[in-house]
């Protein structure tokens, strides 16, 4: 596809020649893969890319990510790949691959993965509002830059409390969306916290809330009752689609015993992608 520079230089040129005295901003629109014609929320989150494809194959699935900064292969050419910064471990290939990323059409960037849990990227919320405006604010210019993805915990300095206080630290970050990740037992619960995360992030004037890993927590490890999870899927998916200002959700995940058996979509694939 035409680069970013060409397309940037070839607007001037366009512009000059029409003189045009006044200079539209430069949005990332020029850079968007399809999805201004597919507005489909639904995303692939995966850790092997050849299974995105059975997961696109009903053209349910706008966008994918893969925990990572590069895509590792080829997604299908109308799924918009979507850069994250996972953690510090990734610091070192960042700048390379976030750069790929976005002259291959990437529009958004994804922070941190679950820096509230030691497990994960583990970062208390002033370290990390350091490395987002480090590694991440540099690009607002070129992509809508999304919050770390905090956990649903609701013990005091994790989930939407490590959130505002990453916020307090971060507000000139140019942070365009919250990401949220959810396990828990009942639909109920699940919308729940979600309507949570989107009023906490309307008192920070973002509109966008991405649920980038769901599942209920008896699916954590592996779909154990194919029934049970279309069901629960059933039921929230259509009320995600609902609501406007939750943009996009990945359910945890494009993966063998998850989404898939081997490779191909189960009955809770199959609902994922109906
Ligand atoms: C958009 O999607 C179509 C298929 O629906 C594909 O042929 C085309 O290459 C895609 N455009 C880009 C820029 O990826
Ligand atoms: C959305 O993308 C899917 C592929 O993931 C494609 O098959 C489908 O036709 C697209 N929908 C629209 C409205 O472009
Ligand atoms: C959605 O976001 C906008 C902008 O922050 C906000 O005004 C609106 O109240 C939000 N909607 C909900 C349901 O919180």
């Amino acid at each position: 596809m035409v680069s970013f520079t060409q397309l940037f230089t070839t607007g001037l040129l366009a512009t000059s020649a029409l003189a045009i005295p006044v200079a539209k901003p430069i949005t990332v629109e020029v850079e968007k893969r399809n999805s201004t014609t597919n507005t489909s929320k639904r995303g692939a989150a995966y850790n092997d890319i050849a299974l995105v494809s059975p997961l696109a194959s009903t053209g349910t699935i706008s966008w994918a990510y893969t925990w990572a900064s590069s895509m590792f292969g080829s997604l299908p050419s109308n799924v918009d790949y979507v850069p994250m910064l996972w953690g510090a471990r990734d610091f070192g290939g960042w700048v390379t691959a976030v750069e790929t990323a976005l002259s291959s059409g990437s529009n958004y960037i994804l922070g941190f993965n679950e820096p509230d849990m030691t497990s994960q990227a583990d970062m208390s919320a002033s370290e990390a509002a350091g490395y987002y405006q480090t590694y991440i604010t540099p690009y607002s210019g070129r992509a809508k830059l999304i919050s770390p993805a905090v956990t649903s915990s609701t013990t005091s300095g994790m989930g939407l409390s490590w959130f505002q206080e990453f916020m307090s630290d971060c507000s000139s970050c140019g942070i365009s969306g919250l990401a949220v990740h959810w396990y828990g037992d009942t639909a109920d619960e699940f919308q729940s916290f979600v309507s949570q995360a989107v009023s906490t992030a309307a008192s920070y004037g973002l509109s966008e809330v991405w649920v980038t890993e769901f599942a209920l927590s008896q699916d954590a490890g592996g779909v154990i009752d194919a029934a049970t999870t279309s069901s629960f899927l059933q039921t929230v998916l259509p009320w995600l689609d609902a609501q406007t200002n939750v943009t996009r959700y990945s359910y945890f995940y494009c993966a063998d015993n998850y989404l898939l058996t081997d490779t191909t979509l189960n009955q809770a694939g199959q609902t994922y992608t109906s």
